[in-house]
């Protein structure tokens, strides 16, 4: 997979660019502030149809109207171009220039993995913040699970406006509620199986990545656990009472969590501000083999200030090993200095100044 070409109209801080990228590693340098996370939203926001950080209208440049984000891209030979419209009202996506209206039949035209500063959250945060993280990587690489968590969430909402008006009006009739209740538990069922299968999945890569980025041998996986293992029906029904009283479903995939653990102990409490990178970045090398497992290609890897924390060892180790994938990669920085010159050589930088970016060598 790989991005030919992207064109910005009024996104952000770039009223009109067009940059053409490498196909490998592609550096974008530039000083605090310049637009270099912007451009990086911009790839997320064409692969995933929404933002990282914030609503929608703030990716509008500022006092103007609509913004466009509109690329050719190249998926298992196959060019196509992806454009999104973003205006006050609301967004459009397109492909090869007709709207595809509904989301889940967009999302996943281009597989990205991303590592942004703020996914160091998925191991200090809190459980919302792992489930979303897992939710949208794995969304965008499996539809049927993308759709069932669809699913799962109207269901749950149902439930939950069902449980506030029985609470409010002491109705003793659950028929309805055991309706959606079944009904929940077998979205729940389905949604607990894929996630199950896919970090059992992600940890056969796991271990092997996190070895080769950190040069030790502990032991370290990525714990799924689910609030309700099986039996889901009956479990559900079993927690009637506390779910009226609390008025919302209290168990379910929504309550689910995960646990980085080291050498059998939670990450959060013991690795360090480095170490815990490495964690993340394993994980998103580990993901991003089971992209390729399914499509047999490449994701395309946009790495967000990746280098700080991470000694010059580590920066070179991950670098040479994208380089080495042959995957597409955009990686923001705001300096070389520590990169390895031959990696520099195999890759294109572009620099990233006064809302433009320009870019500075011919190779990639
Ligand atoms: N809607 C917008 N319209 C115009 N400019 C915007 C808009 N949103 C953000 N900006 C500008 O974009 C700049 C931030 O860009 P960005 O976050 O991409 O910087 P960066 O190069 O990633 O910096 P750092 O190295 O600190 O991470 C800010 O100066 C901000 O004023
Ligand atoms: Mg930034």
């Amino acid at each position: 997979m790989k991005i030919n070409n992207l064109e910005l109209y009024n996104f952000r801080n770039y009223s009109k660019q067009e940059i053409v990228f490498g196909k490998g590693v592609n550096f974008l340098i530039g000083e605090n502030g310049s637009g270099k996370t912007n451009l990086l939203e911009a790839i997320y926001f064409l692969s995933l149809a929404k933002s990282y950080k914030t609503n929608e209208v703030n990716l509008i440049k500022y006092n103007s109207r609509f913004s466009r984000i509109q690329s050719n891209v190249t998926v298992n030979d196959k060019l196509q171009k992806l454009k999104v419209i973003i205006t006050e009202k609301g967004k459009k996506t397109l492909i090869n220039d007709v709207e595809v209206k509904k989301l889940s039949n967009y999302i996943g035209a281009i597989n990205v993995i991303s590592f942004l500063p703020e996914d160091l959250t998925i191991i200090k945060g809190s459980p919302k913040d792992r489930r979303y993280f897992i939710d949208l990587m794995y969304g965008q690489i499996d539809r049927q699970y993308l759709k069932e968590l669809t699913n799962y969430k109207i269901l749950l909402k149902q439930r939950n406006e069902l449980l506030k008006k029985l609470s409010d009006s002491n109705i003793q009739d659950f028929t309805l509620l055991d309706v959606i209740t079944e009904q929940l538990a077998d979205s729940a069922d389905l949604i607990v199986n894929f996630r199950r299968n896919f970090i059992s999945n992600a940890n056969g890569y796991l271990k092997k990545m996190y070895r080769f980025l950190s040069d030790n041998n502990k032991s370290f996986v990525f714990e799924y656990k689910p609030s309700i293992e099986k039996d889901f029906e009956s479990q559900f029904k079993s927690k009637y009472k506390n779910d009226l009283y609390l008025k919302t479903t209290s168990y379910g995939p929504h309550r689910d969590d995960y646990d980085f653990v080291i050498e059998n102990v939670l990450a959060k409490d013991n690795a360090s501000q480095g170490e815990q990178r490495i964690m993340v970045l394993a994980l998103i090398l580990a993901i991003s083999e089971i992209v390729y497992e399914k499509y047999n290609e490449r994701p395309i890897f946009l790495l967000d200030d990746v280098f700080s924390e991470l000694d010059s060892v580590r920066q070179n180790k991950l670098i040479k090993y994208l380089t080495e994938l042959e995957a597409q990669t955009i990686i923001t920085t705001t300096g070389l200095e520590n990169i390895e010159k031959t990696i520099i050589t195999q890759s294109k930088v572009f620099k990233v100044q006064n809302n433009t970016i320009r870019e500075e060598s011919q190779n990639g």
